[in-house]
């Protein structure tokens, strides 16, 4: 990786210099002269001219930037530099491994969550690519929480990974880019002989016997896995057996390229694969069953804090498609009954369904539920604080809630909260049943201000997009459950 990078920044300066120098020398005559005195140097070498011209492994498609002098190129110069094609052999190929480059180490995970969730576990495993150099390969989203039948679902339909690799100046590989796919959503089970082995890493803790298995990714990419536990001193609590989070720093000494701590093969194997293959953790390849319980600090569930590495240096990276926020726009004005331009508004994501069931001291699920009561309390003073700070009269606000409960929307309706109700734009028949989260999550990252629900971890996320990229404000409503709540839930959603 650091070899590659290091190649790819230098082709880029060097295309960027004959570039600046062509713009200078603009005469076809003095472009001649130009490629005669390289060609008289090769020859003096006694190089292969092309050695010359192109002297690393990938300058294909920047001759592009070479004859052009918009300031535009030196940008698409930098986007394809972390172009997909650069960090592996060719177009997709029927077994994953006849695509991975000698050069270049790679590092996968799995996510068997909610789609939360799963993006969680994903960014996590692009982080700790970062810190030891190890190129993302990502998966497609599976569906756990909605139908099977819904399919899975590619990360870049969802994320624009252009812009992402831009600003993280990385590759972010897709699996689909490696290797071929029956096509872009199957999860149909492939034939014994049609999986490719790969022996991976689970990260559970050693009170649980099995890895996580996950299905829908492992069928989509047709592989046969077997894992071999982390090591206990890659745990946040190494003595405590039953603790789930790993420590991402604890973890690279053991993934690192070519000279890891101690090599995969010399920890015990946890559990075979389906197909019997006993394979230790690939070297090149480091793929794990799930990794969304990692933190880099003294606290868990780090996501929620200001700190936290995996949200400031890869999600708040991701942004969505175009395509997609076009679509929430649509839905928003709808929404609001305004045909041009969605109105600056004020997001509120109450999580109830399960929510109810988490109380310790007995109360029912309605009891248990957060009041509406403070929700509006929170709308309000978010209101008074964007008037007070950025001179905003914020009037419209807009729900997304789990409730599935008509007289709970009556009384939002009365408060004058619009809704984006999926059910009356038939946005299940219509595009599927990823859909209504994917627009809820985006519709709400649009928000002048959002307010949200303690403990999920899609409010979490939407508030830290409206901080970051509107610098608007957010509150989470807290919940009461009897007893100080500990853990972020998988928030049940797709
Ligand atoms: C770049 O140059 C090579 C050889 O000089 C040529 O084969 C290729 O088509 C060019 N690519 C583009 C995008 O112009
Ligand atoms: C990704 O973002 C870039 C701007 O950075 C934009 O030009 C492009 O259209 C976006 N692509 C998608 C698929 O949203």
């Amino acid at each position: 990786m650091q070899v590659v990078s290091f190649r790819t920044l230098a082709g880029v300066g060097v295309i960027f210099l004959v570039g600046v120098s062509l713009c200078f020398i603009v005469l076809p005559e003095a472009f001649r002269v130009f490629q005669l005195s390289l060609q008289k140097s090769a020859i003096m070498k006694d190089q292969d001219v092309s050695d010359i011209i192109t002297p690393l492994d990938e300058p294909q498609p920047l001759n592009k930037t070479a004859s052009s002098c918009s300031p535009k190129s030196e940008e698409q110069a930098i986007l394809q530099e972390w172009d997909s094609s650069h960090f592996l052999q060719g177009p997709p190929t029927k077994q994953f491994r006849e695509n991975l480059r000698d050069d270049t180490f790679y590092i996968t995970a799995w996510s068997n969550s909610g789609f939360t969730n799963q993006f969680m576990g994903y960014v996590n495993m692009i982080y700790l690519g970062m810190i030891s150099d190890r190129v993302p390969i990502i998966p497609p989203f599976g569906p756990h929480h909605i139908s099977y039948d819904s399919g899975s679902l590619r990360f870049s339909h969802v994320f624009n990974l252009t812009r992402a690799r831009r600003a993280l100046k990385r590759p972010l590989l897709e699996w689909h880019e490696l290797k071929e796919e029956d096509s872009p959503t199957s999860l149909s089970e492939p034939l014994p002989e049609d999986r490719e082995p790969l022996g991976c890493w689970s990260a559970r803790h050693e009170g649980n016997p099995t890895p996580i298995r996950v299905k829908s990714v492992i069928d989509h990419l047709k592989l046969d896995t077997s894992y071999t536990r982390v090591p206990s001193n890659t745990r946040h609590f190494p003595d405590e057996k039953t603790t789930d989070f790993l420590v991402f720093n604890q973890l690279v000494p053991y993934v690192f390229p070519r000279h890891p701590w101690r090599p995969p093969s010399s920890f015990p194997l946890m559990e075979a694969s389906p197909l019997g293959q006993r394979l230790p953790p690939d070297e090149q390849l480091s793929c794990f069953d799930f990794l969304y319980y990692v933190t880099s600090s003294r606290e868990l569930f780090e996501w929620q804090y200001s700190w936290s590495p995996a949200w400031r240096l890869v999600a708040t990276h991701l942004r969505f498609t175009d395509e997609l926020v076009d679509q929430a726009q649509s839905y928003l004005r709808r929404a609001f009954q305004v045909t041009d331009g969605t109105p600056p508004f004020i997001a509120v994501h109450m999580r109830r369904g399960d929510f109810g069931q988490q109380c310790r001291d007995g109360r029912t699920s309605k009891e248990c539920f957060v009041p509406l009561e403070n929700y509006r309390k929170a709308v309000e003073s978010m209101q008074q604080e964007l008037r007070e700070k950025k001179g905003m009269d914020v009037k419209d606000v807009v729900l997304m809630s789990d409730e599935q409960d008509g007289k709970f929307w009556d009384e939002t309706k009365k408060l004058g909260w619009a809704r984006l109700d999926h059910h009356k734009e038939q946005t299940v028949e219509k595009y599927g049943e990823w859909y209504p989260l994917l627009l809820d999550n985006i519709a709400q990252s649009l928000a002048a201000g959002f307010v949200g629900t303690g403990d999920s971890t899609y409010s979490l996320l939407s508030a830290r997009r409206v901080e970051d990229w509107n610098d608007g404000p957010t509150f989470m409503v807290q919940r009461f459950l009897g007893a100080r709540s500990l853990y972020y839930e998988d928030d049940g959603e797709p």
